[in-house]
């Protein structure tokens, strides 16, 4: 790693990627953050066009100078569609769910694990999924479920097929995460019937999340790559 570390951090404008972003910056990281569009801190790119992670890579790469130590794909949406809707609704929606939220991260891996692996290097992909990919969603989420379970098996291939090369790769899984205005937060999640589903009685904060990222990036002993943290007030528990 380098002397700091040097973290790409995608959708660190706000909610858990900022908190991220803030976490690691704190630790002396020097940390580039993304967003859709570009901003005084983050590197514009829109993860639903099909070569924006791989544009985005090589723009974090230069302003890195040549080398990153850790990604953190954070970057995700969670869009209702319902079953019922006309197929090219449902389709349309499926597509840019799978897009943004998995091959997006896909592609930000690979180019990290090709980096990694031409430098000999080593280094740290944290990946942060969600209760879903276990438990599944609403009627709504079917596939945002699948999207986040296809970022827990990808994390877990990562880590076997490179733990050797000093290639490690864990996911985070938080359950409901206040990310917005708290009214407004709760009522898309189905309103406060959700707090009764939660034995701490309470939601995440992005910073309880951000600290767990923080430690896989930067603490986490190599033995426990392929690791899958929960964090989710026992909500789910496996
Ligand atoms: N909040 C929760 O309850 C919860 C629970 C489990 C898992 N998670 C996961 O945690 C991650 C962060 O969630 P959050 O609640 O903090 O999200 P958030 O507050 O909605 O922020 C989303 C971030 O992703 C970026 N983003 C969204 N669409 C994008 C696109 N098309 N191209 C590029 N960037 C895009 C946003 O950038 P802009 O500012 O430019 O839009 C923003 O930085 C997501 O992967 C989410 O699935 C969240």
């Amino acid at each position: 790693m380098s002397s700091p570390p040097h973290i790409l951090v995608t959708g660190s404008s706000r909610g858990i990627g900022r908190a991220v972003f803030d976490s690691l910056s704190a630790r002396g990281a020097q940390v580039v953050g993304h967003a859709r569009h570009d901003g005084p801190d983050v590197i514009g790119a829109d993860l639903e066009d099909s070569g924006a992670a791989d544009a985005l890579w090589d723009r974090a790469l230069e302003r890195l100078d040549g080398q990153i130590d850790v990604l953190i794909n954070n970057a995700g949406v969670f869009e209702p569609i319902a079953p019922e809707s006309p197929l090219d609704a449902w389709q349309g929606a499926w597509g840019r769910t799978m897009q943004i939220n998995l091959q997006a991260s896909a592609d930000l891996c690979r180019r990290a694990v090709l980096h990694w692996r031409a430098r000999k290097s080593g280094g740290r992909i944290v990946n942060v999924a969600s209760r879903a990919a276990y438990r599944g969603d609403s009627p709504a989420h079917w596939h945002y479920a699948a999207s986040k379970a296809g970022m827990v098996g990808m994390t877990k291939s990562i880590a076997r097929g490179y733990a050797g090369e000093g290639i490690l790769a864990f996911a985070v899984c938080p359950g409901f995460v206040m990310t917005g205005m708290a009214e407004d937060y709760v009522a898309s999640r189905g309103g406060e019937k959700l707090l009764a589903d939660i034995p701490l009685g309470r939601v995440a904060q992005p910073e309880e999340v951000a600290s767990v990222a923080t430690y896989l990036a930067l603490d986490a002993p190599a033995s426990m790559t392929g690791a899958v943290l929960d964090v989710n007030g026992a909500s789910f528990v496996r």
